[in-house]
């Protein structure tokens, strides 16, 4: 697939109005997405395991409008004007006018709410994003004079999804799913994210993810900012090769169900994200006191039982803590008694392993 498969070849019909509710989950990365080139195209292949809880519900209404000369919409966080949120809907739309031009022609209402506590510092990104592509998917395929079939919906929202934010195309279907070009997994594109297609062994069955609120305040540094800094960073190219190797090597892990492998993968990818922070010029840390202490307890529990928890992080100071479902009433007990201290208000989100976003309803 290139880029041109993307943009429609023929005319749509008109439509007057209608609407569309489609609910997105997030993702956690495993192997990290760091580092972006043009177009949103990312410097190295990553993988995430998709959220079953998390989630954003958007409903997108449209109606047609006379004039087609710029993008007219409305956006609302649970149920209130969200005026914050359309800079960044506008540069989503100005990125992918070309794959869906009808976006010109439509006034949209974009109605959305999120599962997780909006503050949380859990990237509603991920989720936003990819709910919305997939409602206007759904507007192109009514609009639509050709049939398009599933594996293209699929793709395309994640194509337009990953125009949005990044890590938004590994949120639209499959738990375990792939973006970026790596040799050795079939079909993986930088365009967007595809379903892991090996073998994957059952101990990643229902596979555990409580979420630690340590921080729940704005970041200091965004993540897009973050990813420029890795142009120019002293040790982005071998990053981007451990990266590489890190999902080569994931293959026989997920093929054998080597727990102890997984984990120091997946901590040493959270550990070199945040390296990469800490060695960017300029530099920063997203890490948190807390989000240290969380860590350290975490490998001392390992330690004294065998269990295998381990943690991973996104670009801010929250831990998710990553475990077999058949451990999940020590765990749980675990986090109770030692790590929900170190949260922020006691605050934790019990989520794990899910198949990707669903639409609610349609009527056009
Ligand atoms: C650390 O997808 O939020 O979570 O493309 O600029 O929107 P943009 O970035 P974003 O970056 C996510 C970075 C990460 C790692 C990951 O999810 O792979």
């Amino acid at each position: 697939m290139t880029v041109n498969d993307f943009i429609p070849k023929e005319a749509y019909k008109t439509s007057a109005n209608g609407s569309v509710t489609w609910e997105s989950p997030s993702n956690i990365a495993l192997v990290k997405y760091w580092g972006k080139k043009e177009n949103q195209i990312p410097a190295n292949p990553s993988i995430s395991f998709t959220l079953s809880g998390c989630k954003t519900t958007t409903k997108l209404s449209y109606s047609k409008k006379e004039t087609s000369n710029n993008f007219s919409f409305e956006v609302f966080l649970n149920d209130e004007k969200k005026d914050s949120f359309k800079p960044k809907i506008d540069t989503f739309f100005k990125r992918i006018v070309q794959y869906v031009p009808f976006i010109k022609n439509y006034h949209f209402v974009i109605e959305t709410t999120n599962t997780f506590p909006h503050s949380s510092g859990i990237a509603s990104s991920a989720s936003g994003m990819s709910a919305l592509a997939l409602c206007l998917m759904s507007v192109e395929r009514s609009l639509s004079e050709v049939e398009i079939t599933s594996n293209y919906f699929n793709q395309k929202a994640s194509f337009l999804a990953r125009l949005g934010s990044g890590s938004a195309c590994r949120s639209i279907e499959g738990d375990l799913v792939v973006w970026g070009a790596h040799n050795e997994i079939t079909n993986s594109s930088n365009l967007f994210g595809v379903k892991y297609p090996f073998e994957v062994h059952e101990n990643f069955k229902n596979y555990q993810d409580t979420i630690l609120l340590v921080d729940k305040g704005e970041k200091q540094v965004s993540s897009t900012v973050g990813h420029g800094l890795m142009h120019n960073h002293p040790f982005a190219e071998q990053r981007f090769q451990q990266a590489h190797n890190n999902l080569s090597q994931l293959i026989k892990v997920f093929k054998e169900g080597d727990l102890y492998a997984f984990i120091n993968i997946v901590e040493s990818e959270a550990l070199t994200l945040h390296a990469m922070m800490m060695t960017s010029l300029p530099y920063f840390i997203l890490m948190k006191p807390n989000t240290l202490q969380i860590i350290n307890k975490i490998w001392a529990y390992r330690t004294e039982t065998k269990s295998k928890i381990c943690f991973t992080l996104d670009a801010g100071a929250n831990v998710h803590v990553l475990y077999p479902q058949n451990e999940r009433e020590q765990v749980i007990e675990f986090i109770k008694n030692e790590l929900v201290a170190y949260c922020q208000n006691g605050q934790y989100i019990c989520d794990q392993i899910g198949f990707g976003a669903k639409q609610l309803t349609m009527s056009s």
